[in-house]
């Protein structure tokens, strides 16, 4: 069976990634960062400790692989010149040591939708259409994304640019399910933002259904959501509260208290040196009215059938959360 160096397998979406590639039986060499591995030891699974921006930590590893999937990335820093190091130059070490090894035949890449940029209210974006990322976080993914696809590697490129994704085990999302057990929601842009999401599962069946898949001819970037291309916020948090049996109080947020809080709270993360939850990048993303794209190009190319539409996923996320006690 093939061999697959997984990067980021310690975060939430690689974690699961992981389980799924050796429940298929893949051999996975998995690199570990500063977190251990907390899923269950595994005969084909190889745990390594090293930092992509160190490459004696895991080149020799990487040549007895086939394929790459790099996960591992930052959604949070303080500037610009940060995220370029997190996001975009270890892609960069990764796709040129994979270049010097003949046997590697795939890189996928999971970027963001953040990388192409918002979309406009009620028109999806589509793999064609040119990318405008808004914010730091997006224009690292980017130059990333690029780093990759003009690297010399005479492997198979595969870009995937998730939006928000969801599941057991998510830090991000989940404080909108805190919100609502708190009885708030917040509403910004009059309640009309509007969101593409998936689930983990579907994520990772998606990634696994595009790993060295023999029907992939050049390279590929591809946008992923749970077969709905527009979800609005609002009908999101109302099927949030219909779940959960909470009424939330709507609290409206104004671009302008947005913006302020930003830019204080990005001021004393820079002073701090620690990534704030928003500064003005990040609000700079907030502030969009839609972050949408199709799904229809990765759907029709796996003949995928999606496990999680939102409702389903939304409950397995609340029980999960509800049985590990976070809620
Ligand atoms: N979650 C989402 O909604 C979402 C949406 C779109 C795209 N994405 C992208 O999907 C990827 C995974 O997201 P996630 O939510 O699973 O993130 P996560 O939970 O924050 O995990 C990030 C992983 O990257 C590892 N890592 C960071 N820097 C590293 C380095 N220099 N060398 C080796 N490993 C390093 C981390 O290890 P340590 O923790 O030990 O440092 C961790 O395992 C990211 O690239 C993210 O940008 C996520």
């Amino acid at each position: 069976m093939s061999r697959i160096f997984v990067t980021g397998g310690t975060g939430f979406i690689g974690r699961q990634l992981t389980a799924l590639l050796l429940e298929q039986g893949y051999d996975v060499t998995l690199l570990m960062h500063h977190r251990n591995y907390n899923g269950p030891s595994h005969p084909n699974l190889s745990l390594i400790r090293g930092d992509i921006r160190e490459p004696s930590s895991w080149e020799q590893k990487l040549k007895a692989c086939d394929a790459i999937i790099h996960l591992a990335g930052s959604i949070s820093e303080t500037s610009l010149y940060r995220y370029i190091r997190y996001n975009s130059e270890p892609t960069q070490i990764l796709a040129e040591a994979a270049s010097r090894i003949p046997r590697i035949r795939q890189f996928i890449f999971i970027s963001s939708l953040a990388a192409a940029g918002p979309s406009k209210p009620g028109h999806p974006l589509s793999e064609y259409q040119p990318a405008n990322p808004v914010s730091d976080y997006g224009k690292s993914k980017l130059m990333a994304e690029s780093r990759l696809l003009f690297s010399t590697g005479d492997f198979q490129k595969v870009i995937i640019r998730p939006p928000v994704v969801y599941g057991p085990g998510d830090r991000s999302f989940f404080k909108i399910f805190h919100m609502i057990h708190h009885r708030i929601k917040p509403v910004v842009h009059h309640g009309i933002q509007e969101l593409s999401l998936i689930h983990v599962t579907d994520l990772c069946s998606m990634i696994t259904g595009l790993l060295l898949n023999p029907r992939l001819s050049h390279d590929e970037i591809f946008f992923v959501n749970d077969g709905t291309d527009i979800h609005p916020l609002k009908d999101l948090f109302t099927q949030l509260e219909t779940m959960m049996e909470r009424r939330a109080i709507p609290v409206p947020i104004t671009r302008f208290m947005m913006g302020s809080t930003a830019y204080l709270s990005g001021l004393a993360g820079t002073l701090r040196g620690k990534a704030p939850l928003v500064n003005m990048s990040k609000y700079r993303e907030l502030k969009q009215a839609a972050w949408c794209c199709k799904s229809e190009k990765i759907l029709s190319f796996l003949e995928y059938r999606i496990k999680y539409p939102l409702e389903i996923g939304l409950r397995d996320t609340y029980n999960w959360y509800r049985r590990h006690q976070w809620l």
